[in-house]
């Protein structure tokens, strides 16, 4: 149970990655200002969690079973928290998919909307009326690069993201008016089982109704691409809970939080240009003109990122 004074941060998807590294971050408060409720839609994976909270595990850290595609889970979890008093949402979990669009079919389309965007708006229904009636508390979402930008083979995925930044951008307007604060996190490639579970899936990827050049194009020109940009710009989930520590505890918590600033440049596109000629045009010579000049066309990437684009950056340092 929370002591007087410390908040109450629930988190979705703790079993690994991004939402498991915010949990032990917050847990392990040098000043214990956090009781961390750390949820996961299986208990039988928490031994990664456990370990790595140490002794926090049961005293600032306590785990509870959350799906976020479920109804009643949602509310049994949240009914369990006392006075379902919860200061912080962290909206954490989320699933990705790859791929030629023509082989990926309707219903796992809607999987990936199930959890990345009906899953958000499950748990901030669930918790919303609560912090409205106290005028107080913060959510945050973890979005992603791609709810700002499209990239090419990941459509279903950052048309999943993108949903929920237009989601959120409605809702904070009127949080605002009940002093309840909405951020999201805006994380570029970050080394997770993320990346490990996906390139999994495309090993095992099929490709049927999808004509030989489209698969030529993901396998042999998007994918090794994809892998340089992992390695040279990932990110590791100590950094992106770092940056969420930040905003929790920034008295004016920012709307939008890039934790990557080797992204402001190709986020600044999108607005560069209202025709969207710009960045189209420019994703298309990146990929397909520029391919093998990638690993150039990254280090000119980064001297472009002066530091006046930092600035609009939430850093993990
Ligand atoms: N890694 C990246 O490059 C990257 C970049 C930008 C944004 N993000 C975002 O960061 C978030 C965390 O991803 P990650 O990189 O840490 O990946 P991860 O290691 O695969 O973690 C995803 C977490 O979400 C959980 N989850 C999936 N479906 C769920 C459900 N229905 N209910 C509850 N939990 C569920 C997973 O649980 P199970 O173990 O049970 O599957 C896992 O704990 C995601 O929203 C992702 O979109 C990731």
């Amino acid at each position: 149970m929370a002591n007087s004074g410390q908040k109450v941060v629930l988190i979705t998807g703790c079993s690994s990655g991004i939402g498991l590294r915010i949990a032990v971050t917050l847990a392990k408060d040098e000043k214990k200002r956090y009781h961390v409720i750390a949820t996961m839609r299986d208990l039988k994976k928490k031994e990664k969690l456990v370990e790595a909270a140490g002794d926090t595990f049961g005293k600032s850290l306590t785990l509870h079973p959350l799906d976020v595609c479920s109804d009643d889970s949602v509310s049994q979890c949240i009914n369990s928290v006392k006075d379902r008093h919860i200061d912080i949402l962290i909206n954490n979990a989320g699933v990705g998919i790859l791929g030629p669009v023509e082989s990926i079919s309707i219903d796992q389309m809607k999987k990936v909307f199930e959890t990345n965007f009906f899953g958000v708006v499950r748990m901030i229904k669930e918790v919303m009326p609560d912090m409205k009636a106290r005028r107080s508390g913060h959510i945050i979402v973890m979005s992603s690069v791609m709810g700002l930008q499209g990239v090419v083979f990941n459509d279903v995925y950052t048309a999943s993201k993108f949903a929920m930044e237009g989601f959120c951008e409605c809702m904070a307007v009127q949080l605002m008016k009940f002093s309840v604060r909405l951020s999201m996190i805006e994380p570029g490639p970050v080394h997770t089982e993320f990346e490990t579970k996906m390139m999994a899936d495309v090993a095992k990827m099929e490709f049927p109704g999808v004509d030989a050049d489209t698969v030529r194009y993901f396998k042999d020109v998007y994918l090794p691409s994809s892998i340089d940009i992992f390695e040279a710009m990932g990110q590791t989930p100590e950094d992106i809970a770092k940056c969420t520590k930040k905003v929790i505890e920034s008295s004016s918590p920012r709307f939008r939080n890039l934790t990557n600033s080797l992204y402001t440049p190709i986020v600044a596109l999108k607005y560069a240009d209202e025709t969207g000629g710009l960045s189209v045009n420019t994703f298309y010579n990146l990929l397909f003109n520029l391919g093998p000049l990638m690993h150039i066309t990254m280090s000119i990437l980064k001297c472009l990122t002066c530091s006046c684009l930092r600035r609009r950056t939430v850093s993990p340092n």
